[in-house]
């Protein structure tokens, strides 16, 4: 078999980590913490600001589009994960259906993905915790410092140190905690609901007009910025991920064809509605305009209305709990790393854990790339290239549940994706589509990196590869 066609078995997918079967304590209500916890991030918290600069008050069918997508490919992905439990999720899964080329392409594009979405959450968790030293405290750091090139600083350190911090936090051994994640998520949801609550009393219907003065389709505008609701929907796409974090779990659900749906779908569908009513109620409270200006966007609403409190509340919020959110992508880049180096293709030293059990090399490399990218590039762009890597791992998982429903109809399945042939058809396409409304330098920048991934494959996985050894 080639290189381009070798396939891993089914059957070695599944039971290469059956060896430490975990116990099934997690019930319906544990997976959608979990998946709350890692999808409400800067997603909802900043990029509505940078979603109504695109679309206008529209940006509310932006969440509509890029939440259908997302739950359909939730839905793949939950029966890609119960069939094979394994630690590298969409590179596993393109690894056992689509050949070990493609798997390379998906696990290289995860390996952006883990990096730069941490480097996109540093940059939302600076813009609040600048706010509300500004703000609560009082204490006014340099322009110089809080920002990168394009906006007329140095670098932005805060989200330098946030992103190093959280390297270092799980250097040290700090593991996700149920417990935390449960109060994270429920501070998380307080502060929304104080924000929906307190924005919605201020509601105004004429912020709503013209309600799409970009238009649908992508275009670009005087300032070369592809602009409009599909562009808008390809950047608050970000906003939606991070439901992996259930998927990985499902070896440890007590009933995982039950519990996985409910958490899979639970948490897409809460967090779907939760958006909406936080982005109608800060579209409703300040000019769509108005809010593309502000890098904190809903904090900016609160104080604007003459709510200081519930202002600093949100940004306190921001403070604690979306570190958590780069943990669970800086622990996602782990096991990533360690899949393709347990089947060869990158080296296993990288890959490897200290007497601690942390992946020493994979938390250095991910925590300094993710801060160097942080302090000198803007949110959009960065959350743009996150989203590329993402949605091709989407259109992957979706294209092997299809693909398997096909070539193995017998395997066994705990979760079985509804109209699979309809939901799997509706993820690829909508995946593809979010991907060319993304901004052209993303494209560009993508194929680059993925580019460089083949040259590194050939040079080394190619040969090293353990199919290719066998
Ligand atoms: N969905 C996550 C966030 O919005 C990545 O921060």
């Amino acid at each position: 078999m080639s290189f381009i066609t070798r396939r891993k078995s089914l059957s070695a997918s599944q039971t290469q980590e059956s060896g430490h079967a975990l116990r099934r304590t997690l019930s319906w209500p544990h997976l959608v913490a979990l998946g709350v916890g890692a999808i409400v991030g800067t997603g909802i918290l900043t990029l509505t600001g940078v979603g109504a600069g695109l679309a206008g008050p529209a940006v509310i069918l932006s969440f509509v589009i890029a939440g259908a997508v997302c739950a359909c490919a939730a839905l793949a992905y939950a029966e890609m994960a119960t069939m094979m439990p394994a630690a590298g999720s969409a590179y596993t899964y393109s690894y056992t259906v689509l050949g070990e080329l493609l798997a390379w392409i998906v696990g290289w594009s995860l390996i952006l993905e883990y990096t730069v979405v941490c480097s996109a959450v540093s940059v939302g968790w600076s813009a609040y915790a600048v706010g509300f030293l500004q703000n609560q405290a009082g204490i006014e750091l340099p322009q110089a410092l809080i920002a990168g090139p394009h906006a007329g600083g140095i670098v932005n350190l805060p989200a330098v140190f946030i992103s190093l911090a959280v390297a270092g936090l799980l250097l040290a051994g700090t593991r996700e905690s149920a417990n935390v994640n449960f109060v994270l998520v429920v501070l998380k949801l307080i502060a929304l609901a104080i924000f929906v609550a307190v924005a919605g009393m201020a509601f105004n219907s004429g912020n709503f007009e013209p309600f799409m003065p970009n238009g649908f389709l992508p275009t670009t505008n005087a300032e070369g910025t592809r602009v409009g609701v599909a562009a808008a929907a390809a950047i608050i796409f970000f906003a939606f991920y991070g439901f992996d974090a259930i998927s990985t779990a499902a070896e440890e659900a007590k009933n995982p064809g039950r519990d996985l749906t409910i958490g899979i779908v639970g948490s897409m569908l809460a967090c779907t509605v939760i958006y909406m009513l936080v982005a109608g109620a800060a579209l409703g409270a300040m000019p769509a305009a108005e809010l593309a200006k502000s890098e904190e966007p809903l904090a900016l609403v609160l104080r604007t209305l003459g709510q200081p409190l519930a202002a600093g509340m949100m940004a306190a919020v921001a403070f604690v709990a979306l570190p958590t959110v780069i943990m669970a992508f800086m622990f996602g880049q782990s096991r990533i790393f360690f899949a393709m180096a347990r089947d060869g293709l990158l080296p296993g030293g990288l890959a490897q854990v200290s007497g601690r059990g942390v992946p020493v090399f994979v938390t250095i490399f991910t925590g300094v790339v993710a801060a160097a990218i942080a302090g000198a590039f803007p949110l959009d762009e960065i959350a743009a290239l996150a989203n590329a890597g993402t949605l091709v791992a989407f259109i992957a998982t979706a294209a092997c549940m299809m693909i398997l429903r096909k070539r193995e109809p017998g395997a066994q399945r705990p979760f079985r994706t509804p109209l699979w042939w309809l939901v799997g058809t509706a993820a690829i396409l909508g995946c593809i589509w979010l991907f060319t409304s993304l901004p052209l330098t993303t494209m560009r920048n993508f194929l680059i990196w993925n580019g460089l991934g083949v040259l590194v494959y050939l040079a080394y996985g190619r040969a090293k590869s353990g199919l290719a050894r066998a």
